[in-house]
C-alpha cells in the first residue's frame, strides 16, 4: 500500500514493549503481534517467551508454529486475550494433517473434538450433503470425511472406511446445525492454559515473568518510545535520506492515527494496551504546512452505512492505516481526490503542503473551483 505501510513497521513496532523490556516481534510484514508468551526462535531471551511457545518465520513472512509429533503449521492469528491459536496447513490440506494430528508435548491442547469416519468411495451421489475432500482424493477414489454419528447405515455400496477418529473441530455440535460441510478445511484452533496470562491481558497489560522470581508471572504495562537502538536507526536515516523533515513529518502523522490503530488491534483483542506515550522526538521539522483556513476549506465528508469513500480511494486510511468505519469524517484534497480521516491529514496538513499520497500540492485555484 502507502509509503506509510512500509515506514510503520520501523518506526512504530519495535518501539513497543513491555516494560520487563520484552518488545514485541513481527515476521516481515506479517501483523501478527508476536509477544509473551510467544517468541521468536532466534530472538531467545528467556525473559521474554514461555517454553514451548517458540515461532519461527519463514522466510515468506509468514510465522510458524512446530509441534513436536505433528510437524509445522503456519500461525493465522493469536488471541493473547482467549489464549488462542489458529493455524493452517502450509500445503492447504488440513485433513490430512487432523488424520495424524497428535499435540502431546506442546502446551497447546484443542476444546473440541468430534469423532469423524475418513470414507474412501469410487463414485459420489449427485448432490450428496458431503463434500469430498479434494487433497485426499484421487482420480479413482472419493474421500470423505462423515461425522461418525451421521455415517449412514449401511455404508453406501463400495465404499469403505479408512478410520474413525476424534478430530479437533472450531466448536461444539450446535454451532453446525447438522451441516458439517467444510469443517474440516477451517483452521485448526488451539489453546492454551499455561501460562495463565488473561488476567493481565483483561487488565490491558502485557504477561511476563516476574523480574525477582523468574517462576512467577506478573502483568507489566506497555510503553512505547524509541529504544537506543531505535534512536541510532533513527538518526541514520535521517540523516541519510533526501527528504528527512518529510519523513519525520510521516512518523508523526503516523502517531496521531496510531491510537486509532491501538484501538483496531484492541478490537480484535490480539493486543490490549493501555494509552500509549509516544516519546518526544526531536523538533526538526523544516517544511511548512497549510494554514488552518486552508485545511478548513477542503471538503470534510462523514461516511454512510456503506462507508464508501468517494474519489479514488479504497477503504482504509493511507496515513493511520486504520479501515473506514460507518459516521467516520473524511476529508479530500480537492486536486487529487485523495481521502483521509479528517484528523490524520488535518495534522499532516499542518506540518506539509502536499498530499501523502501522490504529492501533489493542492493550488488555490482548484480550491475554490472546488470548493462547495
Ligand atoms: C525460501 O523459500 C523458498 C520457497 O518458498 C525456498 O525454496 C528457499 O530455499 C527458501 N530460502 C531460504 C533461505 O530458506
Ligand atoms: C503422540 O505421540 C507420542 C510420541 O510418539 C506418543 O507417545 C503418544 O501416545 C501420542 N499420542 C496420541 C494421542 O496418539
Ligand atoms: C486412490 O486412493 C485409494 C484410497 O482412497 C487407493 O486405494 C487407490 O489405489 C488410489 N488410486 C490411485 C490411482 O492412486
Ligand atoms: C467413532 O465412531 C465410530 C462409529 O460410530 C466408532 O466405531 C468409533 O469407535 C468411534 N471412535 C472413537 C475413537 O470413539
Amino acid at each position: 500500500m502507502g509509503i506509510l505501510e512500509v515506514l510503520f513497521p520501523f518506526f512504530i513496532f519495535p518501539v513497543i514493549y513491555a516494560s520487563n523490556d520484552c518488545r514485541f516481534s513481527f515476521c516481515g510484514s506479517n501483523s501478527i503481534i508476536i509477544r509473551f508468551p510467544f517468541q521468536l526462535e532466534d530472538e531467545q531471551n528467556p525473559y521474554c517467551g514461555y517454553p514451548g511457545f517458540n515461532l519461527i518465520c519463514t522466510n515468506n513472512s509468514r510465522a510458524v508454529l512446530k509441534l513436536p509429533y505433528s510437524g509445522v503449521f503456519y500461525v493465522r492469528n493469536i488471541n493473547y486475550l482467549t489464549q488462542k491459536i489458529q493455524v493452517y496447513d502450509p500445503d492447504d490440506c488440513l485433513p490430512k494433517r487432523l488424520l495424524s494430528l497428535n499435540v502431546s508435548g506442546s502446551p497447546f491442547i484443542h476444546t473440541f473434538t468430534r469423532n469423524y469416519t475418513f470414507l474412501s468411495c469410487p463414485f459420489l451421489k449427485a448432490g450428496s450433503q458431503y463434500i469430498p475432500i479434494d487433497c485426499l482424493s484421487n482420480s479413482t477414489h472419493f474421500v470423505l470425511a462423515v461425522p461418525s454419528m451421521n455415517l449412514p447405515n449401511p455404508l453406501p455400496t463400495s465404499c469403505y472406511v479408512i478410520t474413525s477418529l476424534f478430530v479437533p473441530v472450531a466448536g461444539p455440535e450446535q454451532q453446525y446445525g447438522g451441516s458439517f460441510k467444510g469443517e474440516l478445511s477451517e483452521d485448526l484452533l488451539l489453546t492454551w492454559d499455561t501460562p495463565d496470562c488473561r488476567y493481565c491481558e483483561s487488565q490491558e497489560q502485557l504477561c511476563g515473568f516476574d523480574l525477582n522470581d523468574n517462576n512467577q508471572l506478573s502483568c507489566f504495562s506497555y510503553q512505547t518510545g524509541a529504544s537506543q537502538q531505535g534512536i541510532q536507526i533513527f538518526r541514520i536515516i535521517t540523516l541519510c535520506i533526501a527528504e528527512p523533515a518529510a519523513i519525520f513529518a510521516i512518523v508523526m502523522a503516523c502517531c496521531v492515527c496510531y491510537k486509532d490503530r491501538l484501538a483496531i488491534i484492541r478490537n480484535n483483542a490480539i493486543a490490549r494496551s493501555a494509552p500509549a506515550t509516544i516519546s518526544p522526538a526531536p523538533q526538526i521539522v523544516t517544511t511548512t504546512g497549510l494554514d488552518e483556513s486552508t485545511i478548513e476549506s477542503y471538503e470534510k465528508v462523514v461516511l454512510g452505512e456503506s462507508k464508501r469513500v468517494p474519489g479514488p480511494n479504497d477503504g482504509c486510511c493511507w496515513i493511520c492505516l486504520s479501515e473506514y468505519n460507518s459516521k467516520d469524517t473524511v476529508r479530500c484534497i480537492p486536486e487529487c481526490q485523495h481521502c483521509f480521516h479528517a484528523d490524520c491529514i488535518d495534522e499532516w496538513l499542518r506540518m506539509n503542503p502536499t498530499c501523502p499520497v501522490c504529492r501533489n500540492s493542492p493550488s488555490p485555484l482548484q480550491l475554490t473551483s472546488l470548493d462547495p
